[in-house]
């Protein structure tokens, strides 16, 4: 894996910037996910039976926040290890959250859309195609690692 980097700075740095204004960054993430995706707003406790997205709901804020984080560490790892690693219960949870959801391919990349929508919200002008190339990368990795897991979990559970 060829994780450069100056990928992990720029994936580090816009973490850094965004992280700042978690309220507007997390608001912002659903507002793409359901403008992509509107279907998928059942899926989430804190949306099903909601007509606008919460704007203060701590659930909904620590989804989007672990998802940035995670991505976030998941360039870090690529750039020193050169694969994503998640430790073994976090993995356990991630596979088995997603897969009782049953969340599909597809609906990662929704997410992935999201992602980079909010990164370019978030940095404004020093956003740029490197930049969103990095967040994309590291992204497509960690899916890749909870993906891994579900397919393990379903084939354990038949
Ligand atoms: C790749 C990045 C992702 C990460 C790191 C991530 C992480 C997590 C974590 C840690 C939880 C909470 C587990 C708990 O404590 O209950 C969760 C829940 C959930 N995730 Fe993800 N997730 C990711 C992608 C996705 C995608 C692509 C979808 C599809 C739309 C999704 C949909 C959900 C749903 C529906 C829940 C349950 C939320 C609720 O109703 O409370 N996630 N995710």
């Amino acid at each position: 894996m060829d994780f450069s980097e100056k990928q992990e700075a720029l994936v580090k740095e816009s973490w850094e910037v965004m992280k700042k204004d978690i309220p507007t960054l997390s608001l912002y993430l659903y507002t793409m996910i359901l403008e992509i995706a509107p279907e998928v707003k059942g899926l989430f406790s804190f949306l099903k039976d909601t007509n606008e997205i919460p704007k203060n709901n701590a659930k909904l804020r620590a989804h989007a926040v672990i998802v940035f984080k995670m991505v976030c560490e998941a360039a870090i790892q690529l750039r020193g290890k050169g694969e994503v690693v998640i430790s073994g219960s976090t993995l356990k949870l991630l596979g088995s959250v997603h897969l009782k959801k049953g969340i599909t391919d597809p609906q990662f990349e929704v997410v992935k859309e999201a992602l980079i929508r909010t990164v370019e919200k978030g940095m404004g002008e020093r956003c740029n195609e490197e930049m969103k190339d990095a967040w994309s990368e590291a992204y497509n990795h960690l899916a890749a690692a909870i993906k891994t897991e579900m397919k393990k979990e379903e084939a354990a559970a038949h």
